[in-house]
């Protein structure tokens, strides 16, 4: 199995903290925050791990140089979807966006467990408010399955209060839909980043059958790309 690590773009909002730096390389608990995200997908069972950066990100690829990582370069900054989709092959993945990390447990496992037990694509969901509905990639829950997917929604519109938390495991067949669903409608230059969502509510939509992995107490998610998330990150890894 393969994981995916799908560096963020250079967010403004977090410049008073990286400095023009990458997210994924602010300090945490005496390491930068990606390499508790790479340790999480070797812990998970990844045999590859696979970091999708960018030639802007320079201090992220001189420390992926020094990792048993692979590295793939986003050419240009398209979107979430069409980076995950140049490491996407006919083989079961995990995908972990690296801008945050889980503590004490990590729901990887459990998504890769998933796929292997039947289903064809599993990801990780925590509930949310009303107020944070429209942040988030948001579960159509059909009988404790996932039916469906919608990034960042309206109130109004959205299925449910289940939000995407930033782990997902495809099985091989899945990967191989993923991969094509999302190079057929690349954006056009200066068209809106793609996210992954659109691919994935296509993908359930041919009849793939998808698993809502509900994230426990024990798995909760720090989301080190936004200033608060990062500095509650630091109250608890240091
Ligand atoms: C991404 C995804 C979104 C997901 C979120 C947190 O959004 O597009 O569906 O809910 O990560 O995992 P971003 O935070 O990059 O805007």
């Amino acid at each position: 199995m393969r994981a995916i690590l799908p560096a963020a773009g250079l967010g403004s909002r977090m410049s008073a903290l990286t400095d023009g730096g990458s997210k994924e390389m602010l300090p945490l608990g005496g390491r930068p925050v990606i390499a508790w995200v790479i340790q999480e997908a070797k812990d998970s069972g990844a045999e590859e791990v696979i970091v999708i950066s960018a030639k802007g990100k320079a201090d992220l690829n001189a420390y992926l140089d020094t990792q048993p990582v692979t590295v793939m370069m986003q050419e240009s900054p398209i979107g979430l979807g069409p980076a995950v989709a140049l490491a996407l092959e006919a083989e079961t993945c995990m995908i972990l966006l690296p801008d945050s990390t889980f503590s004490p447990a990590s729901p990887a496992l459990r998504l890769a467990e998933a796929v292997r037990e039947g289903v064809d694509l599993a990801i990780a969901f925590r509930k949310i408010p009303d107020s944070q509905v429209s942040r988030y990639g948001i579960a159509e829950e059909r009988d404790g399955v996932l039916a469906g997917l919608v990034e960042k929604p309206s109130l109004d519109e959205a299925p449910s209060r289940w939000a995407v938390n930033g782990r997902y495991a495809f099985s091989a067949t899945s990967s191989q839909n993923m991969r094509r669903l999302i190079e057929e409608s690349l954006p056009l230059p200066g068209q809106p980043e793609l996210p992954l969502t659109p691919a994935i509510q296509a993908l359930l939509k041919t009849g793939a059958k998808g698993g809502l992995i509900i994230c426990s107490e024990e798995e909760t998610r720090h989301d080190c790309g936004s200033p608060e998330g990062y500095l509650a990150a630091k109250e608890v890894f240091g």
